[in-house]
């Protein structure tokens, strides 16, 4: 198991951090986000590191082993995410699956299929809850690694609304709005979502 000490460890300003994706996306925002505190992101991509097997039983766990095995592998601390979308009627799945939920056999993802599953599986049931969990793990060459997570809780609705967003987006809506991530612009999800809730856990804790 990954070491988690009580005291989550800080990256100075001047800091290079290692970003465990090779989701140009992804090292987009994220650059975006902790340039204003003085760390430099490195894509996993540009440094030709594998990805390795999401093998955990949790996001803290997916997270933990990405960053942990990218910081080894380059001697540089590294950031690793994982995120899902957890439906309580479902008992949270496909929560840690929910990328596997959305798989063809040809190896593309059909999200439409994957929120139709979703709404089939728990049409019995009058319990609407749902949630997006992100999770943020900062890792260390010496194996120390800090996990930040951040979830937006709302309901779930079927058919999808809005052609915004990816993945799950327009079948969720979160407590905090009447529209369904989909409706949103780009903008407005992310004023409030898991992924900036995390980062923000994460700013607090480590930087500045
Ligand atoms: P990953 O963290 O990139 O592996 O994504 C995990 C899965 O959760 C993918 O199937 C994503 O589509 C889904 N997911 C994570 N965050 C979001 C989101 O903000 N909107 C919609 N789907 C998401």
């Amino acid at each position: 198991m990954a070491e988690q000490a009580s005291r989550p460890r800080r990256l100075p300003p001047g800091s290079r951090l290692v970003l465990a994706t090779h989701n140009p996306g992804k090292l987009r925002e994220l650059r975006r986000l902790f340039e204003p505190f003085g760390v430099e992101l490195i894509g996993a991509g540009e440094l030709g590191l594998p990805a390795p097997a999401e093998t955990g039983a949790s996001l803290e766990e997916n997270a933990a082993l990405k960053a942990l095995a990218a910081a080894r592998a380059t001697g540089l601390p590294a950031l690793a995410d994982d995120s899902g979308f957890f439906v309580a009627a479902l008992g949270g799945a496909p929560g840690v699956k929910s990328a596997d939920w959305a798989m063809l056999p040809d190896g593309r993802r059909d999200y439409r299929a994957a929120m139709a599953r979703i709404a089939r599986e728990a049409a019995g049931n009058p319990d609407r809850r749902a949630a997006f969990r992100c999770v943020l793990a900062l890792a260390w060459p010496d194996g120390h690694v800090d996990v930040h997570p951040g979830e937006v809780v709302g309901s779930w609705v079927h058919p999808p609304r809005g052609e915004g967003g990816f993945g799950y987006d327009p079948m969720f809506i979160p407590a905090h709005s009447g529209l369904t991530f989909g409706e949103m612009t780009p903008a407005e999800k992310s004023a409030d979502d898991h992924r900036s809730r995390a980062f923000a856990a994460l700013a607090a804790a480590a930087l500045g």
